[in-house]
């Protein structure tokens, strides 16, 4: 799997980010800059992803192979991705470039931050963040994890949060074919609200809806 580098502005748009709660988790966070940039921001921020297990030269080069992986997967699907958001494939690597750098930098700054964990466990105490995300590993890797894993990660998710997960996309990788088992995946979940919601981004073409799962 790719250790991608989404930037703070995709997750702002991915997740529509308003105000930030004082602490978030990214699970599973990968390159991207959204913990470094949170952080900056003066919230509590927290990134786990198992990839940060890897030695630093290892993390690196995964993060700076994951560029033209996708770059791959994109010119594959061509007729799966439009570019509105990013309005050029140049400007989609310059977010992805950036973000890597800063991930890199704060990873060697403040390592504290991130914490070499994998779903569907996670090494942190019931209700520890206001806000969880996870973009890019539930759902879109279902080829790879199946609905029972996915059920697993969800009620993982929900015991770490206080208040809301929300997950982003809600279809394959590749083509962005959607989850057959997904609505009843959502109804099988106790104690919280689910909402497929819109947000203002879209890239695989028709993946741009997040899911809110909110605590009662
Ligand atoms: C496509 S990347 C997404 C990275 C980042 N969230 C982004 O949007 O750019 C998927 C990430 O999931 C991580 N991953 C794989 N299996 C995982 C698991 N069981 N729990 C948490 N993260 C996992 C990988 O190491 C990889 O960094």
């Amino acid at each position: 799997m790719l250790v991608t580098s989404r930037s703070y502005a995709e997750y702002e748009a991915m997740f529509d980010l308003k105000e930030l709660p004082d602490s978030i988790l990214d699970c599973c966070a990968g390159g991207a800059s959204f913990t470094a940039e949170a952080a900056e921001r003066g919230v509590d921020a927290i990134a786990a992803d198992p990839a940060y297990e890897l030695e630093t030269p290892e993390l690196v080069d995964s993060v700076r192979r994951s560029l033209p992986a996708t770059s791959g997967i994109v010119d594959e699907h061509q007729g799966s991705f439009v570019w509105h958001w990013y309005g050029s494939p140049e400007r989609k690597d310059q977010y992805r470039i950036e973000a890597a750098d800063r991930f890199l930098q704060d990873v060697m700054a403040a390592p504290e931050r991130y914490v070499a964990a994998g779903l569907p466990e996670l090494p942190f105490g019931d209700r520890r963040f206001e806000l969880v995300l996870c973009s890019h590993l539930l759902f879109t890797w279902s080829d790879k994890y199946d609905r029972e894993w996915h059920e697993a990660a969800l009620r993982e998710l929900i015991r770490v949060s206080n208040s809301e997960v929300r997950i982003f996309p809600l279809v394959q990788q590749g083509a962005g074919d959607p989850i057959p088992w997904l609505p009843d995946l959502l109804a099988s979940l106790e104690g919280v609200t689910t909402e497929i919601r819109k947000v203002p981004y879209e890239f695989q073409l028709g993946a741009n809806e997040m899911l809110v799962i909110t605590r009662s």
